[in-house]
């Protein structure tokens, strides 16, 4: 059996839906359901549902043979996968947003620049390369209103439709990267489990 980590939440229903276009059918429940282990109809897979950036640590332990996730959480984690195939879906950019009006990455009132994100090892590499002291901020949600209230200068965060960014009168400043959802798999299972695996990644890659 292939143990497949799935993330929860916006990843859900298209990973589902590529999977199913992959022939790997769980119960239409999942999306829907509290419960976090499902088997596929035919008993070879097993889906197990976890948090989008637990996804690459269930992965590199073994505790998932293979895994989808998007790039950002895959960089933000630096897990030791294989990561062969973008999936073509969960397009987004990672990047430095600041209140309307402000243009710079770093120009700020304080001595350092501060930043909230839940990309803390993305966010120290992009303002070290640009030799801007900054101090990180780390949170896991809400992002956007920490300029609001007084807590960031900046934020480093995910845009998809930039919609979170608009309604809280935030703007974009720089794109750092893109991300989108990627097939991650196990080192150790590439090699014992090696012909469901490319029999996957195979069949994966002609649909995407
Ligand atoms: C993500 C991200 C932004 C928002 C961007 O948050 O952190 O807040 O989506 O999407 P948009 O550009 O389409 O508006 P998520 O919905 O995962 O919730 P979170 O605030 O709990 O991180």
């Amino acid at each position: 059996m292939l143990v497949i980590a799935i993330a929860k939440g916006r990843f859900l229903e298209p990973s589902l839906d590529v999977l199913e276009r992959a022939g790997v059918r769980f119960d239409k429940d999942v999306a829907n359901s509290r419960r976090l282990i499902f088997d596929s109809e035919d008993a070879a897979f097993r889906a197990i549902l976890v948090k989008p950036i637990d996804v690459p640590t269930y992965v590199e332990y073994g505790a998932a043979d293979v895994g989808i996730a998007g790039r950002d959480v895959l960089v933000e984690s630096r897990a030791d996968l294989l990561q062969p195939l973008d999936l073509g879906f969960g397009h987004c950019r990672i990047a430095v947003a600041a209140p309307k009006g402000i243009r710079s990455v770093g120009e700020t009132d304080h001595p350092t620049v501060r930043v909230a994100t839940k990309y803390p090892r993305i966010t120290l590499e992009y303002f070290n390369a640009l030799s801007i002291p900054v101090e990180i901020i780390p949170l896991s949600g809400s992002i956007e209103l920490a300029p609001l209230i007084g807590l960031a200068d900046r934020i480093v965060d995910l845009v998809e439709t930039g919609e979170t960014l608009k309604e809280n009168g935030l703007e974009i400043v720089d794109v750092i990267a893109e991300s989108s959802a990627h097939l991650v798999i196990n080192r150790a299972s590439y090699q014992t489990k090696r012909s469901e695996i490319a029999g996957m990644v195979e069949t994966l890659e002609k649909l995407v």
